[in-house]
C-alpha cells in the first residue's frame, strides 16, 4: 500500500462528480492528530438524487448506500488495475455489491453479514430467485394479508426470506431490527402498499439471480471476512459497519448486530494489501483511528432521513482525491 500523505495546508486541484467542475479544498495533513473535522477535504458538495442512480437491491435498506454509488462507481473505475473481487464484510442491502458485479466493474463479490434473519433473505435471493421473485408477484399487502404472513406455521427458509423482506418493506425507515414499527399512513396514505412495488422487487430480484454464480453470500463476522482476503491484492474491500463508534446509538437502533470492536477493524484494514474504502459517520473518533494509521480521510455530502444535508467520512487506503 502506498501511502503519501499531502503536506499541511497543501491546495490540490481535485476531479470532481459535481457535474465535471473542479473542487479547489485545503487537502490539510492526513498526518495531523489534532482530528479537527473541518480540515478533511471535501470530495463532493453535491447530494446525489438516488432516483438517477439505477437500484439494484431489493430492499430499502437503513444506512443504505445507494447515495454513494457515483462515487463508488468512480473509485473502482479508476483504480490502476480492474478488481477481480470485491468484498463486502457488511452486507445490509448490499448495493455496493450489487452495483459492482451488475455494472460489470468487478468480476464477483463476496458479501457477508451476521444477521442471520438478514442472511436467510440473501441465501434465498441468490438461489431461489424465481420462487421469491413470485411470491412477491402474487402478493397483496392488506393489514390480513401481510398477518397471515407473519403468523404461518411451519414457515420454511422462503416464507422466513419472504417475511423478512415483506418486514423490510412496510416497517418504518426498513428496519428489520427488534423493536420496529410498522409503517400506518404510509406515503400518500397509501399505508402498508406505500413501500410494495411488486414489480420493481421481483424484477430485481430476478436480475440478482441472473447474476447469481458472480456472488459469494457469506453468514459470518465480516472481521473474519477480511482476515481471510487480507492478502489478497486484487481484491478491493467496502466496509460499512454499523456506525456505532464512542456509543453513538443511531447504529444500534438500526440493526439487531450492532456491537463491533472498530479498533479491531481498523487494525485489520491497515494488513489488508488490496485497496479499500470505509465508510463512517462523521465524528473525531472515526477521524482519530483513521489518522493513527495514515489512511486517507474525505468528505461526501448526503442527506439524512430528515432530509438535513450533512456529510459522511470516506476513509481509503489510497489517495481518492488526485
Ligand atoms: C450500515 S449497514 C450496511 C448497509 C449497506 N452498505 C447497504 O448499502 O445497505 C451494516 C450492516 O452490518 C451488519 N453487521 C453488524 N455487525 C456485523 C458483523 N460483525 N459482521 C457482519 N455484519 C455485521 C448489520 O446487520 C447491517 O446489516
Amino acid at each position: 500500500m502506498t501511502l503519501n500523505p499531502t503536506k499541511p495546508g497543501k491546495q490540490q486541484r481535485l476531479p470532481s462528480l459535481d457535474e465535471n467542475r473542479e473542487l479547489t479544498v485545503n487537502l490539510g495533513d492526513t498526518r495531523d492528530q489534532t482530528n479537527t473535522l473541518s480540515t478533511i477535504p471535501i470530495l463532493s458538495n453535491r447530494v446525489v438524487n438516488v432516483s438517477s442512480v439505477p437500484q439494484r437491491s431489493p430492499l430499502r435498506y437503513p444506512g443504505g448506500k445507494t447515495w454513494l454509488v457515483p462515487q463508488i462507481r468512480h473509485w473502482l473505475a479508476n483504480l490502476p488495475k480492474r478488481p477481480v473481487l470485491f468484498i463486502e464484510p457488511f452486507a445490509g442491502g448490499a448495493t455496493a455489491s450489487l452495483t459492482a458485479v451488475m455494472d460489470g466493474l468487478v468480476d464477483n463479490a463476496v458479501l457477508c453479514e451476521i444477521d442471520p434473519e438478514l442472511s436467510n433473505l440473501w441465501t434465498r435471493i441468490f438461489e431461489d430467485a424465481d420462487e421469491l421473485a413470485a411470491r412477491v408477484e402474487r402478493f397483496v399487502p392488506t393489514p390480513s394479508n401481510v398477518r397471515r404472513a407473519f403468523n404461518k406455521e411451519p414457515l420454511d427458509e422462503l416464507d422466513l426470506a419472504f417475511n423478512t423482506l415483506l418486514k423490510n418493506r412496510i416497517n418504518r425507515g426498513g428496519i428489520i431490527a427488534k423493536g420496529a414499527s410498522k409503517m400506518n399512513s404510509g406515503e400518500n396514505g397509501k399505508g402498508l402498499a406505500s413501500r410494495w412495488y411488486a414489480n420493481t422487487i421481483a424484477e430485481r430480484i430476478r436480475a440478482i439471480g441472473r447474476h447469481a454464480s458472480r456472488f459469494d453470500f457469506i453468514q459470518d463476522d465480516g472481521l473474519n471476512v477480511v482476515e481471510r482476503y487480507k492478502d489478497k491484492q486484487d481484491a478491493v474491500f467496502f466496509i460499512d459497519p454499523p456506525y456505532t463508534v464512542a456509543g453513538k446509538r443511531a447504529g444500534k437502533r438500526l440493526y439487531n448486530f450492532n456491537e463491533i470492536d472498530h479498533q479491531a477493524l481498523f487494525d485489520q484494514m491497515s494488513e489488508v494489501r488490496g485497496q479499500f474504502m470505509m465508510t463512517y459517520d462523521e465524528n473525531r473518533e472515526v477521524v482519530a483511528m483513521a489518522k493513527n494509521r495514515q489512511f486517507r480521510l474525505a468528505k461526501v455530502a448526503m442527506k439524512n432521513t430528515h432530509h438535513e444535508i450533512m456529510y459522511e467520512l470516506l476513509i481509503t487506503s489510497h489517495e481518492l482525491l488526485s
